[in-house]
């Protein structure tokens, strides 16, 4: 009878930690990957997190402000200010006077989103992993239409033109073209949409784009036909699996607490010891396997990716340039860690590149924008690059490079082990960076991701460093195939401190 007794208080014990479980699987974030488009779309011009530009840092803001203030500045501070608000005016005298555009169009809800954003709270890779997997033809339209266009146009609603987003469903291709490079040229040619357009718009000028080539404006045309694309990414993940595919995990956790209900039923109503120890053995079974499954995708950021100090494209430098990733990340070789570049190891090239001269394919925006870039490492370490020298007691502004990859402090990785002795490719493990604009995590660095490979990869027999000791383990086990997970990489202390 104390046995029993024994086992249903550990019974009631489990399923009060699995109810914890999941609710603890199933909490939700605030919004700040959308929060992060939304930022970037309409205050990145003016403001970052964590440095004045034109208007003040935003990190962590809403614990400065209360949130009806932040909704009514960010809507429109110029009337807040009229309205004889006392920090609106104070604001803006602490900020010289310089005028903030008014968002009327922005509800509540997007404001929280942006808020949550600029708390810090975790982006989870939304936009970028989409690219990936849609025609690349879009990722590059939306990068001509965010250089040359997003002044005036936005997909889904009008802004100084009207909205672009399914406008290719509206209009022939080959007029389209012919508008975006030369509109004014088009209407003097007597087309009668062209004119109608005009009118409808009040007779606003649109910029002539001659310098678009056909490739680019076909891929602006790609864009506005898909749009922002939502990420499709497959993986295993509970916490975004809710998100996409909610609702087939949601069902197998139904199915799993109907079933540990009914196990529980069972064992308090049969009679019959055995039944009743099937039902333990079972209970058991299933939150041990929910324990663990979600263990194994307990914090994953795959896809995080922040917003750097820095443009840096890791496209442009390892793809377009060929520029080898141990000529940066020079410590993966021989010691745990990788690390970021110094701005000493950026300036053994940007001393002599000064400009960004591309490969012929960009517009003279982004020929701008990236030059522009460049000058923030000059920025950073007081380079003078018109008298080709370092500034005289410069005090240096380290580059705050966001940290992206992050295993918490009680697991152990090595980059050495892996890069060195087992001689794996970086892209293995960090997906095609070199193919990377804005650098973000690839894999989902769990558990499970790291002993799943471990499983499947053999020991190199023919590696020089280990040679002596994988001779005598392929003899010890007998074995053809030998895997790490054979020779400890299972070991919880392998990688647990
Ligand atoms: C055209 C430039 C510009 C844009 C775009 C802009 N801001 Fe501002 N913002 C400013 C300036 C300048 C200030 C400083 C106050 C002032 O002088 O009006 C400011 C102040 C603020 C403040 C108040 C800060 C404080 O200390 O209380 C918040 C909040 C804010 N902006 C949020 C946003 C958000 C969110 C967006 C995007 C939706 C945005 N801003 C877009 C220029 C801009
Ligand atoms: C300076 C503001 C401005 C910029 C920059 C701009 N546009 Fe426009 N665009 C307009 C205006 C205004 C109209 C409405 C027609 C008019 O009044 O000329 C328009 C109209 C259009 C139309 C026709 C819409 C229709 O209903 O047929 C297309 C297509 C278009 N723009 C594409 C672009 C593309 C692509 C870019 C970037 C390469 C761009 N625009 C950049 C202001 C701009
Ligand atoms: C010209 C120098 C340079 C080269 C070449 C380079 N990187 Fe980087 N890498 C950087 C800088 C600077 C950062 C930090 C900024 C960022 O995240 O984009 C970085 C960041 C990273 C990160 C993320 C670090 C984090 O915060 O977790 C990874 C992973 C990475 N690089 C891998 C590679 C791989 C793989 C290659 C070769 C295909 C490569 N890098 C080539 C300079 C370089
Ligand atoms: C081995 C040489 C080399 C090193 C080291 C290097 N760069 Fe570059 N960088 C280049 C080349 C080449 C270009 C392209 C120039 C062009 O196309 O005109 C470039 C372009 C750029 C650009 C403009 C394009 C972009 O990526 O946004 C920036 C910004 C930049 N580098 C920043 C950095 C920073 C920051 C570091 C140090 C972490 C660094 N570079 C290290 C060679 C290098
Ligand atoms: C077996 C998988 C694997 C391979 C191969 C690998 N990395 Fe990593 N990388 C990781 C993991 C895991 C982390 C996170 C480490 C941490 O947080 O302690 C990481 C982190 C990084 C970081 C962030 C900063 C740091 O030093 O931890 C950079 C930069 C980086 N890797 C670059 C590279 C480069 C360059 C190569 C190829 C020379 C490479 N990695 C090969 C798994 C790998
Ligand atoms: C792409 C495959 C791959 C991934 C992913 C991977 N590893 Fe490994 N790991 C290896 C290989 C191959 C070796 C064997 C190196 C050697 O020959 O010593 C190894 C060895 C190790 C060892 C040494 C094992 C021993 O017996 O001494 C540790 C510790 C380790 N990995 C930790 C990790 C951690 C932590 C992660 C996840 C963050 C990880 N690994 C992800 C392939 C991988
Ligand atoms: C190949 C390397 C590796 C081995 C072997 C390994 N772990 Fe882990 N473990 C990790 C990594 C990496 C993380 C962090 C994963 C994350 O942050 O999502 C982790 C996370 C954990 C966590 C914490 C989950 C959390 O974030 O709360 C526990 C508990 C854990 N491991 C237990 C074990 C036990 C028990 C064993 C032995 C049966 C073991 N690990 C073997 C790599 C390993």
């Amino acid at each position: 009878m104390n046995q029993f007794k024994l086992t249903q208080k550990l019974t009631k014990l489990f399923l009060a930690f699995s109810l914890v479980l999941s609710v603890t699987v199933f909490a939700q974030e605030g919004d700040a990957a959308n929060g992060k488009k939304l930022f970037k779309a309409n205050c990145v011009a003016c403001h970052k997190l964590d440095k004045k530009l034109i208007g003040p840092p935003l990190k962590g803001i809403s614990e400065k402000r209360e949130r009806e203030w932040l909704y009514s500045w960010i809507k429109d501070n110029a009337a807040l200010q009229k309205s004889g608000d006392a920090l609106a005016k104070q604001v803006f005298k602490d900020n010289n006077n310089m005028p903030m555009q008014a968002f009327p169009q922005l509800t509540n809800k997007e404001i929280d989103d942006i808020l949550a954003y600029t708390d810090g709270k975790e982006v989870k890779k939304e936009a970028a992993a989409g690219e990936q997997k849609v025609d690349p033809k879009v990722a590059i339209g939306k990068k001509i239409f965010k250089a040359n266009c997003v002044a005036c146009h936005k997909l889904d609603k009008k802004v100084i033109g009207p909205p672009l987003g399914g406008i290719t469903e509206k209009r022939e291709r080959e007029w389209l073209h012919k508008w975006i490079k030369d509109n004014n040229a088009l209407r003097k040619s007597g087309d009668a949409l062209a004119k109608e357009v005009f009118e409808e718009n009040n007779k606003m000028p649109m910029t002539a784009f001659p310098q678009l080539s056909e490739e680019d404006i076909d891929a602006m045309l790609a864009y506005f036909k898909v749009g922002d694309v939502k990420r499709v990414v497959a993986n295993t993940d509970e916490k975004t699996n809710v998100k996409s595919e909610g609702s087939s995990a949601w069902m197998s956790w139904i199915v799993a607490i109907a079933l540990i209900a009914l196990l529980v039923f069972m064992l308090f109503i049969s009679k019959n010891g055995f039944l009743k120890i099937v039902a333990i053995i079972a209970l058991i079974l299933i939150v041990t396997y929910l324990l663990f499954n979600s263990l194994m995708g307990i914090g994953i950021d795959q896809g995080y990716q922040p917003i750097q100090p820095i443009a840096f494209s890791h496209k442009i430098h390892a793809g377009d340039n060929k520029i080898d990733c141990q000529y940066c990340h020079s410590s993966a070789k021989h010691s745990k860690t990788s690390g970021v570049p110094t701005a000493n190891v950026c300036m053994n090239c940007h001393k002599s590149i000064s400009e960004y001269t591309g490969n012929g394919t960009e517009t003279e925006e982004q020929l701008k924008f990236y030059t522009a870039e460049i000058q923030k490492i000059y920025e950073a370490v007081g380079w003078d690059a018109d008298n080709f020298k370092y500034k005289e007691n410069y005090v240096e502004k380290p580059i705050e490079w966001v940290r992206i990859h992050n295993l918490p402090d009680f697991a152990y990785y090595n980059h050495s082990q892996h890069v060195t002795v087992a001689g794996i490719a970086c892209q293995k493990c960090h997906g095609p960076v070199e193919t990377m604009d804005d650098m973000y995590q690839f894999s989902p660095l769990t558990m499970g991701w790291c002993i799943d490979c471990h499983k499947e990869t053999e020991v190199n027999m023919e590696n020089k460093y280990y040679t002596k000791i994988h001779e005598e383990l392929s003899k010890k086990y007998n074995l053809e195939k030998v895997t790490i997970a054979d020779i400890g990489g299972k070991e919880c202390g392998k990688c647990h401190y």
